[in-house]
């Protein structure tokens, strides 16, 4: 499916990342479940082995804070690209991740965690945080993460068991 015919599920996770997440918060718990998420991210970028130049993929990248934190790890001589179905979660992360001449520069492109709009063997590192678990075809994002990943590229998998579980 092209990106211009794909269904446009997306935008209840765009309202969710940006607002639904926080509604309800004092100031205090939306510190508290930011800081949080960085914890689960940076786990999940460390057990990705990534290096300075490494090559990235953030499946499923949402508002596109995981392809950030990438981007510091692996540097402006790494490469970050940020994959989601969702076209307002692809504008609200280029919005919010600014450029910085320190990390990789990171690029944005809408397509399905099925279908990933890139070559074989283009990434060192398939990242993801929650998303396998709300994509109906699991094995075939699976081999497309494979397809992807250079030969001993890294798929950390991590899935939540609570809902507040990170
Ligand atoms: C719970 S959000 C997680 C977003 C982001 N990974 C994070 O850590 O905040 C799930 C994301 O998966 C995306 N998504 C769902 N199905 C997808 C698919 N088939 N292909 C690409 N992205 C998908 C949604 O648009 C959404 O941005």
């Amino acid at each position: 499916m092209s990106p211009a015919t794909m269904p446009d599920v997306s935008d209840c996770w765009s309202t969710w990342l940006s607002v639904g997440r926080f509604r309800g918060a004092t100031a205090d718990d939306r510190r508290a479940m930011n800081l949080r998420l960085l914890r689960v991210r940076r786990r999940i970028l460390r057990a990705a082995c990534l290096f300075p130049g490494a090559r990235v993929l953030d499946a499923g990248c949402g508002d596109g804070f995981l392809a950030a934190e990438a981007g510091k790890m692996v540097g402006p001589t790494g490469l970050v690209a940020g994959l989601d179905i969702s076209a307002a979660s692809l504008a609200n992360a280029e919005r919010l991740v600014a450029p910085s001449p320190e990390h990789a520069s990171i690029t944005w492109h809408r397509g399905s965690v099925t279908r990933i709009p890139f070559p074989d063997a283009s990434f060192d590192a398939v990242v993801e945080r929650s998303v396998l678990m709300y994509v109906q075809e699991k094995w075939a994002a699976v081999a497309e993460y494979s397809r992807v990943l250079r030969t001993g590229g890294r798929y950390p998998y991590s899935s939540r068991s609570t809902r507040e579980g990170g």
